[in-house]
């Protein structure tokens, strides 16, 4: 069902022409590459994301497998390849319950600090929202963030996400407590 999303030409950032990257959909063969990159971004960007390294490192390699590709079908992760190297990624999550199947949730947002700028995020964004679109039942995909994440709010503003609620207290980080922003974006 997804396929590969080429962008043709990326933008030329400050000068230098990136690299031409692709996006698919990742399979448990990929499981390694993605728990290392996600993993990093737990080491470096703690800050921008609820769950931390210290919980993530002990998960077994099953719940990653799970992650990029749930067998009964709730969760399917993209991934953003230069070459052969896994750059960023980005996963959809469906909801089981019967009242929530109208929901999709885009979660694990990430793109290597060497690789920004030049549209890697947006292909993401854009293959999450694709791949909700595809699934009839889903007229509204949510995210979160951590309030003073600017560089994802505009990401995600520019994607086309709006806030629509701001849930204070939400989370006790070793700074104190943090709000959390709640975006959507409705599809149908
Ligand atoms: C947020 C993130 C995914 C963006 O990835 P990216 O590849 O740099 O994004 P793109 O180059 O596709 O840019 C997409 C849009 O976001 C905007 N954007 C990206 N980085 C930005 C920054 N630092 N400040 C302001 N806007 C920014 C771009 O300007 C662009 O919007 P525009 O076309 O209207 O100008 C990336 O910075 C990242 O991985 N951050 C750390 C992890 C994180 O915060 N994840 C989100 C957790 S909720």
């Amino acid at each position: 069902m997804q396929g590969v999303f080429r962008p043709s030409q990326l933008r030329k950032t400050n000068g230098i022409r990136r690299r031409p990257m692709h996006i698919e959909r990742l399979t448990r063969s990929s499981t390694a590459r993605y728990r290392d990159l996600m993993l990093q971004a737990h080491t470096h960007e703690s800050d921008a994301f609820i769950s931390t390294h210290a919980e993530r490192v002990l998960l077994p390699i099953e719940w990653w497998e799970t992650r990029i590709a749930d067998t009964r079908g709730s969760s399917i992760t993209f991934g953003a390849f230069a070459e052969d190297a896994l750059i960023g990624s980005a996963g959809i999550k469906f909801e089981a319950r019967e009242r929530e199947r109208h929901k999709a949730t885009l979660f694990g947002m990430y793109v290597l600090p060497q690789h920004r700028g030049g549209g890697v995020g947006r292909g993401l964004v854009q293959a999450v929202l694709d791949c909700a679109k595809e699934h009839e039942h889903i007229a509204v995909i949510q995210l979160a963030l951590i309030e003073g994440n600017l560089s994802a709010q505009h990401h995600y503003e520019s994607c086309g996400f709006e806030t629509y609620a701001v849930e204070p207290m939400a989370l006790r980080m070793e700074t104190g407590y943090r709000p959390l922003i709640h975006m959507w974006q409705r599809l149908r």
